[in-house]
């Protein structure tokens, strides 16, 4: 469309001034070329001549949106789709409108339906501006976000942990350690800012599986109220290479959007340098992520608490114990006798027992993780249960079966040791096995 053929529509116009087709073939082509100030009367011409056309209301309102006047555009096309909710043409430029007008989270409902009504209005240049600005909004972000994010991104798991300290069996010195390294700081930053002190920072639990540093980190969560994130690093790389960077974030802010929350990590030796790995070739990338989003450099961690756990510290990257991030790195050992009675106390509250001994159990299942002692707990339930179905009522677990329990599952925690042992004599680079090599008596 040039000039010359705009002159001849005005023209012809000039001659049968209600010639619908004609003037809408007249503002098109203004429209078109961007001739946004020219194409709005002849829009309103056509309107006049055909009130009732959605097609051309919709062409105004994207006229008005060019013409920067997103009040009239919104009120255009806010009504429309009260009547026609699945014109998605018009929620493509209704989320356009938005966008420009900061109403983000209403710009990504609006443009989802409209995609969802006709996929091939699909913008990806619309829809990465808009994510970008979601991003950048970051906390400014309102809590009827959270929701949104958990549908938009993967799924993690938002919980509010029921069990406390208490229901740990042992870990008296983790516990402390993590009361005085995230709990206290979270509950008295003043104190602890006056003192000078920086808060943040996580801990990193380390040792052989089974012996309660997953149970532990959901009963942080549970013992100060906090909600709780669990991510299984393993589980989820695969799936996440590719979008991972995308993904992290998306946790950590779904964290920080639910502060109090801890923030727990799950193997996250899973992200270390030092696996040779199928998945290390996008190790690096997804590692850098990670310790930028701990940092807190471009959004606040305040108010979550970052945990991590790992059967297989040396796997991990050494930049993640730098200060500030994996700064207190602890041992889980297993369970010694006093840390046994008291879990089997802890496994044992809610079964029907008799006559059992405690101390003299918990003698016997030396080197005994606390998932052991769950599985043996579990075998002499097995045990007990088809002779309570005989008689048709329950019949308690005596120590006799629990002894039989303990010949039928061995401790597991031996072998993880035999690796570890390796490690701590042969690289224990800053003495940060020190702990294992002091709990194998080498030390
Ligand atoms: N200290 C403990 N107190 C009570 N139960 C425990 C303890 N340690 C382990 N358990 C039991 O074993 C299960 C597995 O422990 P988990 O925390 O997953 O171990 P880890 O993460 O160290 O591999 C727990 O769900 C719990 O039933
Ligand atoms: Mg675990």
């Amino acid at each position: 469309m040039n000039q010359q053929q705009i002159d001849a529509f005005r023209e012809a116009l000039k001659f049968s001034p209600d010639n619908l087709p004609l003037r809408k073939l007249l503002a098109d082509s203004l429209f078109n070329l961007a001739r946004y100030e020219e194409a709005l009367p002849e829009y309103k011409e056509t309107i006049r001549l055909s009130p009732d056309n959605i097609a051309l209301k919709i062409s105004l309102a994207d006229t008005f949106f060019h013409l920067k006047n997103y009040s009239t555009a919104r009120f255009l096309l806010e009504e429309i789709l009260d009547n026609q909710p699945n014109q998605a043409h018009a929620a493509l430029i209704l989320a356009k409108v938005l966008l420009e007008t900061n109403e983000l989270k209403e710009a990504k409902q609006v443009f989802d339906n409209a995609v969802d009504e006709n996929p091939n209005l699909y913008d990806a240049d619309f829809e990465d501006i808009l994510n970008k600005k979601i991003r950048e909004s970051g906390l400014a972000l309102s809590n009827d976000w959270v929701d949104e994010i958990e549908q938009m991104f993967i799924d993690t798991d938002l919980e509010k942990p029921k069990i406390a300290f208490k229901d740990v069996g042992g870990m008296d010195a983790v516990k402390e350690e993590i009361a005085l390294k995230v709990i206290h700081p979270m509950t008295n930053p003043d104190i602890y800012k006056a003192f000078g002190k920086k808060i943040g920072g996580g801990i990193l639990l380390y040792g052989p599986p089974g012996c309660g540093k997953t149970l532990l980190a959901r009963a942080t969560a549970g013992e100060i109220n906090a909600n709780f994130i669990s991510v299984g690093l393993n589980d989820v790389l695969d799936m996440w290479i590719g979008s991972s960077e995308k993904n992290l974030h998306n946790i950590f802010q779904e964290a920080r959007l639910n502060a109090p929350c801890v923030l727990f990590f799950d193997e996250v030796d899973a992200l270390g340098a030092s696996r040779s790995d199928m998945r290390q070739a996008a190790g690096r990338f997804i590692i850098n992520q990670f310790l930028d989003e701990m940092d807190g450099v471009k959004y606040s961690n305040e108010g979550v608490l970052i945990l991590g756990a790992t059967n297989c510290p040396w796997y991990l990257d050494a930049a993640f114990r730098r200060p500030g991030r994996f700064d207190r790195i602890i041992f889980v050992q297993p369970p010694d006798q006093k840390a046994r009675e008291e879990i089997l106390k802890i496994q044992l509250a809610e079964k029907p027992v008799e006559n059992v001994d405690i101390q003299s159990i918990a003698k016997q299942t030396q080197d005994y993780s606390g998932a052991d002692l769950k599985a043996t707990i579990d075998i002499a339930v097995e045990l007990k249960l088809p002779e309570s179905l005989k008689q048709g009522r329950v019949i308690p677990i005596t120590n006799s079966d629990l002894k039989n329990a303990i010949s039928k599952h061995k401790a597991t925690t031996k072998e993880w040791f035999a690796t570890a042992k390796n490690y701590a004599l042969y690289s224990n680079e800053s003495g940060l096995y020190d702990d294992i090599l002091k709990y194998l008596k080498l030390k």
